[in-house]
């Protein structure tokens, strides 16, 4: 059966057929020694018994019964020199184990033509003998941790057929040297994450095949260059003239946007965002018709956006944020982006001059537009973009009632909504119709009424921020059984009435609760206590009375206390020595008693940088331990009824600056 199936195929015996060959004794012992260095704790080698080695887990044979593959994952130990006796191996595919150091002699199997070891553990410097193998193709040492070489040394190298080299998330370093336009074989290459510093050499416009570049996230600097070499040894009118997906982000390049990147017509995503970058967008981008992704933002470039942008008819993803983008916004700018799923035009001053009945190409997923100017009416082209998640019209100069389509139609498949800074107007539904685990950032507007709450989520971790408006009425009794996951309450500054409900302790993974600045009464509900992982508690400019709940002792991870401006009473419950993370403790403005506790300076609060107690009646003598406060840079006392001296130690406070004494 056997020898018919391959008097049949012939030549053209595949793989899986070649696997019924049997295997070459000599690559058999050797593969047996490679497994004696190879750990492995969930038996994947289990197979590699009986005399076949071409039908072991991850071999494969070519028709002699030589071993031209070893594809091997999720194992560790060694990687013992016995590959080296596998004379035919070419294929050799070792990532997403956890090995440890590279070994310099795969250099010297030099049938090899691929060779994976991305995300494999290693560490050390990478062979230079790599750059020699006369087979190699591609080369994949992506993720490693810590795998070192100079670039300069690397790529002096011959690599003679190279076609993909993907080094990316390791150390290299050094410049990259002109030489690297000799590698003419290659269509991909990924130096992304590294250490790479210096200008980009202009001989990579040598490489005509090249269709992808990453080197984002390293430390490059200089121009982009004109790329022009290239254009004579690729007999072609443009710089690339294979290049499809250029990445440069993350670095630290300056100068214009070159005119030429407008002729790379391949070109199917840029990014060169998070730059230096200044100057004008050059209307030439819009004729790069395969464009899918385009992202500019975090550089210094100004001027108005090119209309010529609208004519991008595959763009998908559209990022010009964080710059000095000026000038008008209309319906050309958009006119063919049918395909527009990510719009980021934030941070510009740029102004929104669309007609009221515009229904955009689009059906856009991500729409950020803080700080353009949308307004004065609340934009109704909204209404078409069925399919928004991610909205942010922040500071958008919107002083509008918002309409109910948006809660009806629109609202309800938000994860992020961001209408904070604008004057937005009117009553919030309630519940407001919104994704359960949404961030909701409705702060410094003139909404009214009463708080309107989510509904019910699962999900969570998320932002209620509700601050700076007109809201009034009290906190609803039961915002626990509606946002039992929420990490982020914000509702200061509002009309706010009535008391703190106890169900806030229910709140589990609550990080901030601020509520300061609204009328609140009645007592600080011990249960706060329960809300484990509270960084911030602002209570502050209520009229709250009652004593300091002991129970907030409790809250270990509490960096700022903000008690200020109420009518509490009692002494400070010494259970907030515990308050370990401390820095911030405002207890001013209440009707506090007692003697200063010792325990201040004594035990626990060694974090804690501001401290205002004025305007209390604390009374008796200050104590000297309070100098060993060693992070204090403010100290408040003023206006209580201490007594007797300051305590010579206090010229001993370590991080106080001379004005911080206020009395
Ligand atoms: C690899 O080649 C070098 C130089 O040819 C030689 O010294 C070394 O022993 C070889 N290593 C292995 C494991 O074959
Ligand atoms: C490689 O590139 C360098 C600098 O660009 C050049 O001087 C050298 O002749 C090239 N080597 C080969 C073998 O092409
Ligand atoms: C980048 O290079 C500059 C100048 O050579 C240096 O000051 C800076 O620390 C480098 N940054 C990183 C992240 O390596
Ligand atoms: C644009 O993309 C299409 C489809 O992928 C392809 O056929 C065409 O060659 C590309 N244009 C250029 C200039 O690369
Ligand atoms: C862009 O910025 C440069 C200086 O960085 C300035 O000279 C130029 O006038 C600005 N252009 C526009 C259109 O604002
Ligand atoms: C957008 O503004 C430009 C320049 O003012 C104008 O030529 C163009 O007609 C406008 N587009 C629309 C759709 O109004
Ligand atoms: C806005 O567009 C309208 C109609 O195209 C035009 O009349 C008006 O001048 C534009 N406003 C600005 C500030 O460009
Ligand atoms: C929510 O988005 C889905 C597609 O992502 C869409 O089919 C659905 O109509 C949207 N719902 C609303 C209320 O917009
Ligand atoms: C909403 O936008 C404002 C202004 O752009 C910003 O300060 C705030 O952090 C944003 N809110 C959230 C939750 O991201
Ligand atoms: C909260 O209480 C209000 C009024 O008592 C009620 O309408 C609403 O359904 C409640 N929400 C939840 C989640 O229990
Ligand atoms: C804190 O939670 C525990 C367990 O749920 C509960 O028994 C206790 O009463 C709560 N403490 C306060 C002060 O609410
Ligand atoms: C504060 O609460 C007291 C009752 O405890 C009340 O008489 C007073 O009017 C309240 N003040 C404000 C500003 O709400």
């Amino acid at each position: 059966m056997l020898l018919i199936f391959f008097l049949i195929s012939g030549e053209f015996i595949s793989n899986t057929d070649a696997q019924l060959m049997d295997c070459l004794e000599s690559d058999r012992g050797a593969l047996l020694d490679f497994k004696t260095g190879l750990e492995d704790p969930k038996s994947r080698l289990s197979s590699w018994k009986g005399s076949n080695c071409c039908q072991w887990w991850g071999i494969s044979c070519d028709k002699a019964g030589a071993v031209s593959t070893v594809d091997l994952h999720n194992l560790g130990g060694e990687i013992r020199p016995s590959l080296t006796k596998l004379r035919s191996l070419k294929h050799l595919d070792l990532s997403f184990n956890t090995f440890k150091v590279i070994p310099d002699w795969l250099v010297n199997i030099s049938s090899l033509v691929t060779v994976d070891l991305s995300n494999s553990g290693l560490h050390g410097r990478i062979p230079l003998g790599f750059s020699e193998l006369p087979n190699l193709q591609f080369l994949s040492l992506r993720r490693n941790s810590d795998l070192t070489a100079s670039c300069p040394q690397l790529f002096s190298g011959r690599w003679e057929k190279i076609n993909v080299l993907d080094l990316a998330s390791n150390n290299l370093h050094g410049k990259l040297p002109s030489s690297i336009g000799n590698m003419t074989s290659l269509t991909y290459l990924d130096l992304s994450d590294n250490n790479v510093e210096g200008g980009i050499p202009s001989s990579i416009g040598k490489l005509c095949d090249l269709k992808f570049l990453c080197i984002s996230g390293n430390n490059l600097t200089g121009a982009l260059p004109d790329f022009l070499e290239g254009t004579q040894s690729c007999h072609s009118w443009s710089p690339l003239p294979s290049l499809q997906y250029l990445d440069l982000s993350n670095n630290q390049l300056v100068g214009k946007l070159p005119e030429w990147l407008g002729q790379v017509k391949s070109l199917a995503e840029l990014d060169l965002s998070y730059n230096l970058l200044y100057g004008p967008i050059p209307a030439s981008l819009g004729s790069l018709k395969n464009l899918t992704g385009l992202a500019l933002g975090g550089n210094r470039l100004n001027g108005t956006l090119p209309y010529s942008l609208g004519q991008l008819s595959e763009l998908s993803y559209f990022d010009v944020s964080f710059k000095q983008l000026t000038g008008v916004v209309n319906e050309t700018h958009f006119l063919k982006q049918y395909k527009l799923r990510f719009l980021k035009l934030f941070s510009n001053s740029l102004m929104l001059n669309v007609s009221s009945n515009w229904v955009p190409p689009f059906q856009a997923g991500s729409i950020r537009m803080g700080s353009c100017h949308l307004g004065p009416s609340f934009p109704t082209w909204l209404r078409t973009q069925k399919e928004v998640n991610f909205l942010d019209f922040s500071n958008a100069g919107i002083s509008d009632f918002v309409p109910y389509w948006f809660w009806d139609e629109i609202s309800s498949n938000l994860t992020f909504l961001n209408v904070s800074f604008n004057q937005l107007k009117g009553h919030l539904p309630s519940p407001l119709n919104i994704s359960p685990s949404a961030d909701v950032d409705l702060s410094f507007n003139l909404f009214e009424g009463p708080i309107p709450l989510p509904i019910v989520g699962a999900a969570g971790g998320g932002v209620l921020d509700l601050s700076n408006n007109k809201l009034s009425g009290p906190i609803p009794q039961n915002i626990s059984s509606s946002l039992p996951n929420l990490g982020f309450l914000c509702l200061s500054t509002n009309q706010i009435i009535g008391e703190i409900p106890a169900s806030f302790g229910s709140m589990e993974f609550l990080q901030v609760i601020d509520l300061s600045s609204n009328k609140l009464l009645g007592n600080i509900p011990a249960s706060i206590g329960n809300c484990s992982f509270l960084k911030v508690l602002d209570l502050s400019n209520n009229n709250l009375s009652g004593n300091i709940p002991a129970y907030l002792g409790k809250l270990r991870f509490l960096q700022t206390l903000h008690l200020g401006g109420n009518k509490l009473s009692g002494r400070i419950p010494s259970s907030l020595k515990n308050l370990s993370s401390l820095e911030t403790l405002d207890l001013g403005n209440n009707r506090l008693i007692g003697r200063l506790p010792q325990w201040i300076g004594k035990e626990g609060l060694e974090n804690l940088r501001i401290l205002s107690l004025r305007s209390n009646s604390f009374s008796g003598e200050l104590p000297s331990m309070l100098s060993n406060l060693s992070s204090l840079q403010v100290l408040d006392l003023a206006e209580n009824l201490f007594n007797g001296c300051i305590p010579a130690s206090f010229r001993d406070f370590k991080a106080m600056t001379p004005v911080s004494f206020l009395w």
